[in-house]
């Protein structure tokens, strides 16, 4: 079993082979994506919203994240554990954002860390890269900035967007990231991004042209239905499936089915005699 490592990541698109990623946040989840054959495990801010039910991922903490990320590198051996940086972690100052992305990778134990923007983060981008911390880029709607975007919309519709989008494409993997995240765009601007560079796209509602695509867990499990997009495809109803065993349990309980005998454990017959007599 070959450990996936970032340069495994940038090969795959050499060798016009596809990157598959997931969202994780705990133990036994990472577990699963992992011997699934997942080749990046994203513990994403998107744990705020689908884990800690939180509106937006505006509330999620570098204390979050650091939590959620120990959790996952203890249960994969073989995938690529690429954890985000939260809200208002790399903007203030590039020494914050290496302090921040460090304790990512020395703390929560991740191999990478992802942040959201363009040409705003490119000096944060390139200090990380320096400090020895691979760096995914994630570009196209950003929900950290949801306040200013005004809501979950598709991003690069018009020319001026689409060609913002294309220049920071290029800004990033200049800078050094190894990998970026593009979400919500048309798919053939997503295409010509992707053709455009020489480091691999991941996409999320970016269409069938991206060198990877990821998509949360929570979604493609039906574990989360607050918001359901159009890109999403849910290929479980996990949560009709807890549902069901949770009435069930309740309804044991309550008729004294559960437990039975076979569920208990007995005294010894000779400690029986001493305590009845
Ligand atoms: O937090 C997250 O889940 C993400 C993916 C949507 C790429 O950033
Ligand atoms: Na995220």
């Amino acid at each position: 079993m070959k450990k996936i490592t970032t340069q495994t990541i940038r090969n795959r698109k050499k060798k016009n082979e596809i990157i598959t990623m997931m969202t994780a946040y705990d133990y036994p989840t990472a577990e699963i994506l992992d011997e699934a054959g997942m080749d990046i495990l994203l513990v994403g801010d998107s744990l705020g919203m689908v884990v800690l039910g939180y509106d937006d991922t505006t509330q999620v903490t570098m204390e979050d994240m650091i939590h959620h990320t120990k959790a996952v590198s203890r249960g994969s051996k073989r995938s690529l554990i690429v954890a985000d940086l939260p809200f208002l972690s790399y903007h203030v100052g590039v020494h914050e954002a290496v302090r921040n992305a460090g304790r990512l990778i020395q703390e929560g134990r991740a191999h990478a860390v992802k942040l959201e923007g363009g040409k705003d983060v490119l000096e944060q981008v390139n200090a990380i890269v320096s400090a020895g911390i691979p760096v995914m880029g994630h570009i196209g709607l950003t929900p950290q900035s949801i306040n200013q975007l005004g809501g979950y919309y598709i991003q690069g519709k018009t020319e001026a967007d689409a060609l913002r989008l294309l220049e920071e494409a290029k800004a990033l993997e200049e800078a050094g990231a190894f990998a970026i995240v593009l979400e919500c765009v048309p798919m053939e601007l997503a295409q010509y991004m992707t053709n455009a560079i020489t480091i691999p796209t991941i996409g999320i509602g970016a269409g069938i042209h991206c060198d990877g695509q990821v998509l949360v867990s929570h979604d493609v499990f039906g574990l989360y239905e607050k918001i359901t997009p159009k890109f999403v495809k849910r290929y479980t109803d996990i949560r009709n499936h807890m549902m069901s065993a949770a009435k069930d349990y309740v309804k044991q309980v309550k008729e004294r089915t559960f437990p039975s005998v076979e569920h208990s454990f007995h005294l010894q017959d000779e400690v029986m005699e001493r305590i009845y007599g």
